[in-house]
């Protein structure tokens, strides 16, 4: 049971302390009410506690009261009448319209009609303003709010928003309402808690501080640092306040309200604003921009063309016979696919690029209009659509940029599509080592200190100037997300053009709220450039360079280095998997380019590239579904990210609180999957089991430290159970429950959530954990001092006993000619080695037990794969062609239980380079 919330002193927050989201606060405030007054009126208690009651009640409307003045739902005048009733003690009717406020807001009807609180439900669904909310379509009209920011009396939004329905007409395709804020405070508390908005107007003359001081809304507060905004004047508050909106949300519709010239202001800070009104008095103007900019939005052209065209009399004398389900509904024996799918699919399934359509490999129509209104949601500065998955977006960008001998720095633990990339793309390969988590049997990110280090070493190899791109995986699948701004700029500090690839396969959903937008490389690309272009940079250079007169090449490790504005270039690439964490069809993806060379010289090899791995039959649906996708985040994508981070938050939560779960579970936190020296900001945890969310500043480690954790990403441990991940997934969770994940490791499983998770499948996955939890209890009871032993030695097998991970070992001299350079280097020409293995008689197999490859091992032979071999988990790589085999590689691949080894086959034993090729090989690399 929340309490008020309120800051007063002397009043406990302890139960505040663990709600980390204000929209379940707020639910549950009104969940509260609805059981106070409900409790009021049968009356049937003690004086003492009818006064009690009472109180709770009166705290309970004021506390909602300040809330939502943020939301236009519940009115002002709602919460009269819930005064009026209070006082009047009719918790009858008090009770029954809290509950009709309560289900409105928790089922969202607010959205579909106007709620009159006072009319029974009926009547309401007939009035007048509903004909405007329910089209006789029948197809619900989008809803959203707008936000005005100004001081204005009660008297005047009634007469705003009295001005703004009367233009409303029946074919609007949208219907809004608005929310007024009296201050630059509150306009931020209202834009980050309500996700309705969409559009803010930003009048004249408003104060910067907030009157309400409400906790839970306060923590919002402190994601920014006002100090810069004290001391502005009244006529420059409005386009600051722009420019932070922008920032926090940059997806909203923004107008400025004016009533002085304000282009004199310094820097032209009005760059954010949709438009600028000069005191502005007719609403009509400002109402008809509001609704265009929703359009705007709104707008799908390609899944639109799609439509129309499925709609569209058309006679198929080409391929595709499935095109209008013609082969289909024909047939005697395949009638139940069409059953299944629906006529529509087929309809829209098509080889045409023309009668309205367009041709991915070379648009100019729908297709290429998508893309933009992409680039522009995700912040890029061009985006591509492709149809096979970022396994395919991957190889495109590393095969535009990357050319047979160009060095790229690559993790290790990447995704395997980098690997084949690297080969087709005759790269020499720098192979990144990633810190690992040996308690866990998984990596974490790789240092940046690591990748300078490497840098640092062509430098002084005098080949610098071949290295072309540094390759990262962000977040990890497990989860761990790099400074990328930090990492970004110390590279571009000693290689000023060095290509960025970030593989954001799982983080496309990051770009949609602003702790974890930070972290993205569109964004960070986006926020270098401006810095590195403005006043305050060229100072901060200017004392750098005067600090590191003196600095050897050597020091350079130690220090943090900043770029030469003068020749730094911004190339950044991201690859996203759309289809992994937004709406979208198995296998969209995209790929975002914020590149500033982005020349004819550039976009001549993109084109080839694209054109080599994308087919000449691309999917309709899927880039259908990758337009859709697009208007989802651009109008929704701030509500359903954060609500999938608070649901990881609440499981993070009731796992941690719940005394049995709490007994064989835990889910890994930043101190368990970040070292400590990485994170700078001291802080472990976000959440405490006694303490709560409050005070844990993850906003501050997102803001400083190497790596942060990604919540929504959860790795649930094991090592107590006596249970190993696979057994857990499949037997367990799959078998016994139906609940599905993807990732195991020997001791974790990884549990996601995501914009469509719900909070009843969150209290299922909660359910399951109990029983499953229970269960053990049960074998532990049960269980015979002999049983007893077993369980032992399996938690013992899972928490001790865990083969250390091994390094990337390196290449052998045929394949590495840094290895005779004298400075070494690394990198490895691993298409070489691939093609010889086409070979066999380049090959031979040896199983990997002591009496075989052990023995060989001793005798002094080098022993170098001529394969990829890649177990699951962890599902990377552990050789490489031309890699040579360690102690500890082998070691680990002995120790290791897992059913599925890619590139290995047990009975024949791994794919080796003989010693004749490899004198060979090292004779033609010279
Ligand atoms: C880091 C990473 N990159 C790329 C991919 C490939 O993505 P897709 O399945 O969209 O081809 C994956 C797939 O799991 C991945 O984990």
């Amino acid at each position: 049971m929340p309490d008020t919330g309120a800051t007063d002193k002397g009043k406990s927050r302890t139960t505040l302390d663990f709600y980390h989201s204000p929209t379940q606060f707020r639910f549950d405030t009104w969940n509260n009410l609805e059981e106070y007054s409900s409790r009021l009126r049968t009356r049937q208690m003690r004086k003492a506690d009818v006064a009690a009651l009472t109180r709770k009640t009166k705290d309970a409307i004021a506390l909602l009261q300040t809330i939502e003045k943020y939301n236009a739902f519940p009115s002002r005048e709602d919460f009269i009448l819930l005064w009026q009733l209070f006082d009047n003690q009719d918790f009858d009717l008090l009770s029954r319209i809290v509950a009709r406020i309560a289900r409105a807001l928790i089922g969202g009807t607010y959205r579909s009609r106007q709620i009159n609180v006072r009319v029974p439900t009926e009547v309401e669904d007939k009035s007048e303003i509903n004909q405007y909310f329910d089209e006789s379509s029948h197809q619900q009209r989008p809803y959203f709010e707008v936000l005005f920011v100004d001081e204005s009396s009660p008297q005047d939004v009634k007469l705003i928003r009295e001005s703004l329905r009367k233009l409303r007409r029946p074919e609007d395709h949208f219907i809004y309402d608005i929310v007024v804020v009296p201050s630059f405070e509150d306009a931020l508390i209202a834009v980050l808690f309500n996700y309705n908005i969409q559009v803010a107007v930003i009048r004249y003359g408003f104060p910067l501080r907030s009157e309400h001081h409400l906790e839970i809304l306060q923590r919002y507060l402190v994601k920014i640092d006002e100090s810069e905004y004290e001391d502005s004047l009244d006529i420059e508050r409005g386009p600051l306040l722009g420019n932070l909106l922008a920032e926090l949300r940059p997806e909203l519709d923004l107008y400025l309200v004016t009533d002085a010239a304000v282009e004199g202001i310094a820097g032209n800070v009005t760059q954010k604003f949709s438009r600028i009104f000069y005191q502005q008095e007719d609403y009509l103007d400002l109402h008809l921009n509001i609704l265009r900019g929703i359009q705007l939005r709104y707008q799908t052209p390609f899944f639109t063309a799609l439509r129309k065209y499925s709609r569209q009399p058309t006679g198929v004398f080409h391929a595709m016979p499935i095109s209008r389900g013609k082969s289909i509904t024909k047939s005697h024996w395949i009638k139940d696919m069409v059953q299944f799918y629906g006529i529509n699919i087929f309809l829209a399934e098509t080889s045409a690029t023309s009668g309205g359509l367009d041709s991915l490999l070379q648009p100019h129509g729908p297709i290429k209009k998508a893309q933009e209104l992409a680039a522009r949601a995700f912040g890029a500065k061009r985006t591509y659509f492709v149809t096979n998955g970022t396994s395919t977006a991957n190889k495109i960008v590393v095969q535009a940029l990357v050319k047979p001998g160009d060095i790229v720095l690559i993790d290790r633990d990447c995704h395997k599509s980098h690997h084949y990339g690297m080969v087709l793309s005759g790269a020499q390969v720098c192979y990144l080592d990633s810190y690992p988590l040996s308690d866990y049997s998984m990596y974490g990110a790789v240092p940046l200190r690591e990748i300078k280090e490497k840098l640092l070493r062509y430098k002084k190899a005098g080949l610098l100037h071949r290295v072309k791109m540094l390759l990262l995986t962000n977040c990890t699948f497990d989860g761990v997300v790099y400074n990328v701004e930090r990492v970004m700029e110390e590279c571009l500090a000693i290689k000023p053009d060095l290509v960025f690839l970030w593989d954001e396969a799982w983080f496309a959903f990051a770009g949609f709220t602003p702790t974890y937008r930070r972290r993205t490389a569109m964004a960070t690309a986006k926020r270098l450039k401006a810095r590195y272009r403005s006043k305050e940079y060229a100072l901060e250079y200017a004392d750098y360079q005067k600090r590191m007169a003196k600095c050897k090449d050597a020091d350079l490790l130690h220090e943090k280095l900043l770029p030469d504005p003068a020749t730094v270039r911004i190339r950044v690439y991201a690859t996203q998997s759309t289809h992994k964490s937004l709406t979208s069809l198995r296998q969209g993806s995209m790929i975002h380019v914020y590149d500033q060379q982005f020349n004819h010289k550039v976009q001549e090899p993109f084109n080839e590239a694209f054109m080599t791995h994308t087919s000449t039959s691309p999917n309709y649906q899927i880039l259908a579904s990758l337009d859709i996708g697009r208007r989802q985040v651009e109008l929704e994508g701030f509500e359903l990210v954060q609500k999938q981070i608070e649901l990881a938050m609440t499981i993070r939560e009731r796992v941690a609180s719940h005394p049995l779960l709490s007994r064989y579970f835990r889910f890994l936190e930043a101190k368990d999957m970040i070292p400590a020296e990485f994170r700078p900001s001291g802080i472990g945890s976000y959440f405490d089991p006694d303490k709560g969310w409050r005070n844990l500043r993850m906003e501050e480690a997102w803001a400083t430290d190497d790596f942060v954790i990604d919540l929504t990403r959860l790795t649930l441990y094991l090592g107590l159970t006596g249970v190993d991940g696979d057994t857990f997934k499949n037997s367990y969770l799959m078998d016994k429950y139906g609940i599905q994940i993807n990732k195991t490791s020997r001791n974790t499983v990884l549990f996601m959530t995501n914009i469509g998770t719900t909070r009843s499948s969150v209290a299922f996955l909660i359910e399951v954990l109990v029983k499953i939890a229970t269960e053990f209890d049960q074998q532990r009871e049960d269980a015979s001092r002999v049983e007893r032993k077993l369980i032992d030695k399996r938690i013992k097998s899972l928490t001790k006993d865990l083969p250390p991970l091994p390094d990337f070992s390196h290449f052998h001299e045929a394949f590495c000619a840094g290895s005779k350079r004298k400075v070494t280097t690394s990198d490895g020409d691993i298409r070489r080695a691939f093609f010889y293995a086409y070979d066999d008689e380049n090959c031979e197999y040896m199983t990997i037990d002591a009496a075989t490859i052990g023995e060989a091992m001793k005798s002094g032979r080098s022993l170098v794969s001529a394969s990829f071999v890649t177990p699951y988990p962890p599902g990377f790589p552990v050789l490489v062609p031309g890699q040579v085999i360690s102690e500890e590689i082998l070691a680990f691949m002995r120790a290791l239980d897992v059913k599925e080894i890619h590139g290995y086959n047990p009975e024949i034993g791994l794919q080796l380079f003989t010693e004749e090729l490899l004198q060979r090989a090292t004779k033609e690399a010279g």
